[in-house]
C-alpha cells in the first residue's frame, strides 16, 4: 500500500532502520559522489523502492558485496524517480554507489563571492520536503524514521557540519574526513549538512552557534537567551531529547527563515536585528524539537500537526519569556497572515483546510501560513475551550505519547477525544480540519496595545507614540495601510521614523512593500539591495510582487530577477518566477 503520497514508498516492503552514508564533496564539479548503505528492519526480499531526484546510479549490492539488479525509473515532476531493487532472500543490507547532480534540489552551492568572507566556496542543503531523495537514495517519507551516521570528506580548510553528533574529524593530505552519528531516528527530512568557513562560540550549556567568521559575534549576541528558551520550552512538554541545541547562521541565500534540523538549527542571517526582537524564530525551531522531530506528521496531507503545533508553542514560550500582550501582538500578525493566505488560495480553497489530499501537489507549491496560522487558532481555540492547565496536561501527554511516531491527523483526534472527551464537538473541529477559511468561534487576540495600533488606522503614529512600539507593533501597523498609501504618508513615515535605514527586517521588508505598492520612489534603492543580496523567500515574495504589480517598476522586477537568480536558492528562484508569471498574466489580462 501507499501511504505518502509523496513517495514511491509501499507498506509492503522492508523498511530501512539505518543509514550509513559515505560521501566526498567536490566543490569544482559541484557534486558529491557517495554510497548509501540501508540496514533493513530484518531481512526480506523482493522488490525494495526507493525515492531519487537526478541521481547517478552507479551500482546497487548487497550485505557481501554481491551486485543487484536494479532499475532507475524515468522521473516524475514531483516525486523523482523511483529506484526499483530486487532483493535476494535473506537481505539485511543494501548498498548504493551514485553521484548527485549540480542541481540537487536540497543542495545550495555557493561561490567564494557569495559568502561573507568571499574566500572560500560554501555548501548546504534543505531537505524538507521532499528534496533528501537528491542527495541519498532512500525511503524519503516521514512516515520511516532512520539512525544514521554520515562520514563526509571534503577539502581540510573546511568545516563540514552534521546535524547529528560529532564523533571524529581526520586529515588526510588535502582532504579531511568528518564521522557524525545520529542516534536518535529521524525522518530523513530532517538530514542535513553545511560545508563552509566555519566558526563557533558557546551560548549556553547545551548550545552553541556556528557562523562565517564574520558574523560569528552578531549571532552569539542575538541568540544568548537560548537556555532559558530551552528551559521555558521543557516546562511545556518535556525533557529535550536531543542531547544538543546548536544554531548555524546561514549564509543570506538560505531561502527559508528557519529549519528545525535535530541538534543543528538552520537560521537566516535576516533575524540579526542586534536587539534580539526576531528571536521568535528562534523559539519556533526549537519548539520543533518536540512538536516534528519528535511528534511527526506522516506526511504532507497532516503538515498542520507539524506546524500549527510549532506555531503555538513558539508563541507560549515567547509568552513566558516576554509576557501575554507581545504574545497577543504575535498572535494577531499571525491572524493577518492567515487571511491572506486564504485570499491568495481563492482559487484553491482545498489547500486552506487543515486536513489536506496532496495527491498530484507538490508540497512546495502547497506551502503557505494556513497550516501554521489556521494549526495555531485551531490549537488556541481548542485551549481557550477546556482552560490552560487542561490543555497543558494535555499538551505534556501527546509529546509522551507519540514521540518518535508518525501520526495522522485522525490520529490527532482520537487521541484529543480519548483526554479531553467532547472538546472536539465544541468546537466544531470538523469545521477547522475538513473545511476551507476561518471557522466562526476562533480565538481571537486581546491586547491593549493591539487595539491602540488598530485605532490609529492609516494615519501617522505621533513620535511619542513610535518611540515605545515594539518591531512587532510597526510591523502590525505597516501591514495594515493601504495600497496605495498616500505618497505624503509615505514620506511622513519616512521623514520621520527613517524605516528604509531599520536593522529590523521585519519591519523594513513591512515598509519597504507599502513604499513599492505606493510609488515611493525613494524607497527603490533598498527594495534593489535587498533582492541581490537575501535569498528568504518570504521576503522575496511581497517586494517581487509589489514591483511586479505596479506599472512603472513592473520591468524592474524582471531586471532585478535576472541580476540576482543565481544567487537565488533552487526553490527561491521556482517561487519568485511563479510570481513574475502570475503578475505578467494579470497584466496581459487586462490589456486584452
Ligand atoms: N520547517 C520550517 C521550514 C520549512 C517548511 C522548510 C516546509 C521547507 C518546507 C521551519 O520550521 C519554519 O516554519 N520556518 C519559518 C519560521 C517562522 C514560522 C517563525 C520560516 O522559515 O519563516
Ligand atoms: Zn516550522
Amino acid at each position: 500500500m501507499l501511504l505518502d503520497p509523496h513517495s514511491y514508498n509501499d507498506t509492503a516492503q522492508p523498511e530501512t532502520t539505518h543509514v550509513h552514508w559515505k560521501a566526498r564533496v567536490d566543490f569544482a564539479a559541484r557534486t558529491i559522489e557517495a554510497e548509501a548503505t540501508l540496514t533493513l528492519s530484518e531481512p526480506g526480499s523482493g522488490p525494495l523502492d526507493l525515492d531519487t531526484r537526478d541521481l547517478t546510479i552507479l551500482g546497487a549490492s548487497d550485505q557481501n558485496g554481491t551486485a543487484l539488479e536494479f532499475t532507475l525509473h524515468p522521473a516524475e515532476p514531483i516525486l523523482g524517480s523511483r529506484l526499483r531493487i530486487m532483493l535476494p532472500r535473506g537481505t539485511s543490507k543494501v548498498s548504493v554507489k551514485y553521484k548527485t547532480s549540480p542541481d540537487a534540489s536540497a543542495l545550495q552551492w555557493l561561490t567564494p563571492a557569495q559568502t561573507h568572507s568571499g574566500k572560500h566556496p560554501f555548501l548546504f542543503s534543505q531537505c524538507q520536503a521532499v528534496h533528501a531523495r537528491s542527495v541519498i537514495p532512500l525511503q524519503d517519507t516521514p512516515r520511516l524514521r532512520v539512525t544514521f551516521r554520515a562520514e563526509m570528506t571534503v577539502p581540510k580548510n573546511l568545516t563540514a557540519l552534521f546535524a547529528a553528533a560529532f564523533v571524529s574529524r581526520t586529515v588526510s593530505g588535502d582532504e579531511a574526513t568528518v564521522v557524525y552519528d545520529m542516534p536518535q531516528p529521524i525522518p530523513p527530512y530532517l538530514l542535513a549538512l553545511a560545508v563552509g568557513e566555519l566558526e563557533s562560540r558557546d551560548i549556553g550549556p547545551r548550545s552553541r552557534v556556528w557562523a562565517e567568521p564574520g558574523v560569528i559575534e552578531a549571532a552569539a549576541w542575538e541568540f544568548g537567551g537560548v537556555e532559558s528558551m530551552i528551559q521555558s520550552a521543557e516546562k511545556l512538554f518535556g525533557p529535550y531529547e536531543w542531547d544538543r541545541f546548536d544554531v548555524l547562521t546561514m549564509p543570506p541565500s538560505f531561502p527559508y527563515g528557519g529549519m528545525e534540523n535535530p541538534r543543528l538549527t538552520f537560521l537566516t542571517p535576516t533575524v540579526l536585528a542586534g536587539d534580539r526582537s526576531l528571536v521568535n524564530l528562534l523559539a519556533h525551531e526549537l519548539a520543533h524539537s518536540w512538536t516534528g522531530n519528535l511528534v511527526t506528521n506522516a506526511n504532507a496531507d497532516h503538515f498542520w500537526l507539524n506546524e500549527g503545533f510549532t506555531v503555538y508553542a513558539e508563541r507560549r514560550i515567547f509568552e513566558a519569556l516576554q509576557g501575554a500582550e507581545m504574545a497577543a501582538l504575535h498572535a494577531a500578525m499571525g491572524r493577518r497572515r492567515l487571511e491572506r493566505a486564504i485570499d491568495k488560495f481563492a482559487d484553491r480553497p482545498e489547500l486552506t483546510k487543515l486536513r489536506c489530499n496532496l495527491k498530484g501537489v507538490d508540497p512546495d507549491d502547497a506551502f503557505s501560513d494556513v497550516p501554521y496560522e489556521k494549526g495555531y487558532l485551531f490549537l488556541r481555540t481548542l485551549e481557550e475551550e477546556v482552560g490552560r492547565p487542561a490543555f497543558d496536561k494535555f499538551l505534556l501527554k501527546y509529546v509522551a505519547t507519540w514521540r518518535f511516531k508518525s501520526i495522522t491527523t485522525e490520529q490527532f483526534l482520537e487521541f484529543l477525544e480519548q483526554n479531553l472527551p467532547g472538546v472536539a464537538a465544541k468546537v466544531h473541529s470538523d469545521d477547522w480540519i475538513h473545511k476551507p477559511g476561518i471557522p466562526a468561534g476562533a480565538s481571537a487576540p486581546r491586547s491593549t496595545r493591539l487595539d491602540a495600533v488598530r485605532n490609529l488606522g492609516a494615519s501617522v503614529p505621533s513620535d511619542e507614540t513610535a518611540v515605545a512600539w515594539t518591531p512587532t507593533e510597526w510591523v502590525l501597523y505597516l501591514d495594515n495601510l493601504p495600497r496605495p498609501t498616500p505618497r505624503s504618508v509615505c514620506e511622513k513615515l519616512e521623514s520621520s521614523f527613517h524605516l528604509t535605514g531599520s536593522h529590523n527586517h521585519e519591519v523594513l521588508v513591512a515598509w519597504l512593500a507599502v513604499a513599492t505598492a505606493s510609488g515611493f520612489d525613494a524607497a527603490l534603492p533598498r527594495v534593489e539591495r535587498i533582492l541581490g543580496e537575501v535569498g528568504r523567500m518570504k521576503y522575496l515574495e511581497p517586494l517581487y510582487s509589489a514591483l511586479a504589480k505596479s506599472s512603472r517598476y513592473h520591468s524592474l522586477a524582471q531586471s532585478c530577477y535576472d541580476k540576482a537568480k543565481d544567487s537565488y536558492h533552487p526553490i527561491a528562484r521556482q517561487v519568485v518566477e511563479g510570481v513574475l508569471r502570475r503578475n505578467a498574466a494579470v497584466r496581459s489580462d487586462a490589456v486584452s
